[in-house]
């Protein structure tokens, strides 16, 4: 949630690059929120912070700025947000000011002390103009540098921010310019992302490494409560105490700034969805030896340890919770341990039943969901291992778990997890194989027929997208009015049916519940009316005939209450044929990999719909791409 920016350069050159930086790097990060963005520029000269901000959407901004330019400039911070404390408008946007103008500030988190922070300084004769928690963090790091000029002679931004980082609770990152210091910007972090972008005479900051990658790929991780001063020439970490970090993890970004483009698509979502095949086959790249079996070293887990786990559980949100849900029938089939899905804002709270053999696998895109950290946090606390899979290089989540498993997706940035999703299977099944390899819970070649059914799901993933986008395209618009969608599957089509039924509903705002098709005759049914949309995945009838038959039995029970079916089906399928109305083709496949291409029809679905509802398919209303509060 709110994407923030920060560059410095040499103080020497007084130019617009400053501005640049911030609103491109906005740009990339405003998939984090989108409420309201601004910018602050300092340079040698100026009387006071050079600032701007609008609420709505960046263009708001860009347009304010063109029509009033901003003066060139050293150093800046840009902000886009997502509003927690106080609403989306222009006073409570960021960034906010101290009371005498000096310094400019900007804020990701949420202040829990911020009640009582701002009675104090209202006592001292501080007004403020929003109802946000940053401005009182504006007002109160504006006192305490000052304190600090008046006690040395000289101002130290960098001492000012731990100071009041010190001072705060709850979870923020804050990054800070001053215009008595217009070479630098100091950033600080608790339980909130902030990482460093290392170039050449000038140095970045980001919420992720999106907001800087356009212009260095170098880039170092900050560790939990640690502090951070840029300029054009060095780059200084210490804690809140102002003991130097020095062993800060450096990385190189795996991908390019064009990869964080549309590139030709009408939205991120579109493209992103067609990038699937690409996401499974890069996933599964580099992870086997000359002999084919799997080699997972990078996890930094030894065999030993795996062997010893006898339970996993795994902590995840929304569509990675349903990845996770997928991968719990696939673990448990191939390893014979029980696999436990728990939603992460759950899991902490229900005194869980943890041991040094359980293994917390967590999963994460952006590798800052609060909800999932708080879970990881609390099983390493109780002496689980946890494994984190994860799309985001430098992000919070790996770096606080015992290992990582990354899915190679490239960078998702609409707000819809497509290509996430698809690839957090493929990287839990690659746990599952590699578990049952070192356990011995299964014959070599078994896994190896696994591991080449895994290798041909890119084929068989783009040929959904070839063959089948007409067909959803016209089912979607047929189906545009509808009022609500019901979505139904059993066994690994069950999580798929959540997972469709969550696309439907974040991006076109229709109102969806997905369940497992057996609960159907224990309540949903009664929710079937004439016309009713209802979406099945129908597993194959190759794999379980019994399971097949049940959903079409399924099928027949709502259409005999006149429902409008839509089926997902294995190419061929007679019975899907005769009593759909719609069909989505699925090439033929083994049971465990259906999802990786019965997902594909339902994103396109989603997208389609939200397309002919004239919406912003990115940028669903009232949500973020990355959750960083609970
Ligand atoms: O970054 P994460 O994978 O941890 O995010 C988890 C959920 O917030 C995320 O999947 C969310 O449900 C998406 N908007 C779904 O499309």
């Amino acid at each position: 949630m709110c994407g923030i920016v920060g560059y410095a350069s040499s103080t020497q050159t007084v130019c617009g690059k400053p501005l640049e930086v911030c609103l491109q790097g906005l740009g990339r990060l405003e998939y984090r929120g989108y409420d309201s963005a601004g910018v602050a520029l300092v340079a040698p000269g100026m009387k006071s912070v050079a600032w701007r901000k609008k609420s709505g959407r960046l263009s708001n901004l860009v347009q304010d700025i063109e029509a009033q330019p901003m003066p060139d400039a050293t150093a800046g911070i840009g902000h886009t947000r997502w509003a927690t404390n106080g609403e989306p408008n222009d006073v409570n946007a960021h960034p906010h000011i101290s009371q005498d103008g000096n310094i400019g500030l900007i804020h990701n988190g949420i202040i829990e002390n911020a009640a009582q922070l701002k009675f104090d300084l209202q006592a001292e004769g501080y007004t403020f103009a929003s109802s946000t928690d940053t401005e009182v963090v504006a007002k109160l790091l504006g006192k305490i540098a000052n304190e600090i000029v008046e006690s040395t002679g000289s101002p130290d931004l960098f001492k000012a921010v731990r100071r009041t980082a010190r001072m705060l609770t709850g979870a923020f990152t804050i990054l800070a310019v001053d215009v008595r210091q217009p070479g630098i910007v100091v950033g600080a972090r608790h339980d909130s992302p902030l990482v460093v972008g290392l170039g050449e005479g000038e140095n970045f900051l980001g919420s992720d490494v999106a907001a800087f990658v356009a212009y260095t790929k170098e880039a170092m991780e900050l560790g939990q409560d640690e502090a951070v001063c840029i300029s054009g020439s060095q780059v200084e970490v210490t804690d809140f105490d102002g003991n130097q970090v020095t062993d800060s993890k450096r990385f190189t970004v795996t991908w390019d700034a064009s990869a964080a483009q549309k590139g030709g698509w009408d939205s991120y979502m579109d493209k992103e969805i067609h990038e699937e095949p690409t996401a499974v086959a890069d996933t599964l790249l580099g992870r086997f030896d000359a002999n084919g079996d799997l080699n997972l070293d990078e996890v930094r887990i030894a065999p030993e340890t795996f062997r010893q786990i006898d339970k996993i559980i795994i902590v995840a949100c929304g569509t990675a919770s349903y990845a996770g849900l997928v991968a719990k029938y696939a673990i448990e089939h191939w390893v014979r341990i029980p696999v436990e899905v728990e939603l992460a804002h759950e899991f902490r709270y229900r005194d869980p039943i943890l041991t040094p053999r359980t293994l917390i696998v967590a999963i994460s895109q952006s590798g800052e969901t609060m909800d999932t950290l708080m879970a990881l946090r609390h099983a390493r606390e109780q002496g689980s291992q946890v494994l984190a899979i994860c799309n985001t290089q430098g992000s919070t989540i790996p770096r606080e778990s015992d290992a990582v498993l990354y899915t190679h997706a490239g960078p998702e940035i609409a707000v819809a997890s497509t290509k996430a999703f698809v690839a957090q299977i493929v990287a839990s099944y690659l746990l599952g194989l590699y578990l049952a390899q070192v356990k011995g819970t299964m014959f070599r070649d078994e896994i190896h027929q696994h591991v080449d059914s895994l290798k041909a799901m890119p084929q068989k993933i783009q040929q959904v997208l070839d063959t089948q986008t007409e067909t959803v395209a016209r089912a979607a618009k047929s189906l545009v009015n509808a009022k609500s969608f019901l979505f139904l599957g059993r066994h690994v089509g069950y999580p798929v049916a959540m997972e469709g039924a969550l696309k439907l509903k974040e991006i076109a705002y229709t109102f969806t519940e997905g369940f497992a098709a057996g609960e159907l005759k224990h309540g949903p049914i009664a929710l079937v009316e004439p016309g009713e949309p209802i979406v099945v995945i129908v597993p194959s009838s190759r794999g379980r005939d019994l399971l097949h038959n049940k959903v079409i039995s399924a099928i027949e029970e709502v259409k005999a209450r006149g429902a409008f079916v839509i089926a997902v089906a294995e190419e061929g399928d007679p019975d899907a044929e005769r009593y759909a109305d719609v069909v989505f083709w699925r090439p033929a496949c083994p049971t465990l990999m259906s999802p990786l291409v019965d997902v594909v029809p339902l994103q396109l679905f989603a997208l389609d719909m939200a397309k002919d509802k004239g919406l912003d398919v990115d940028k669903p209303r009232n949500l973020a791409k990355s959750v960083t509060v609970e």
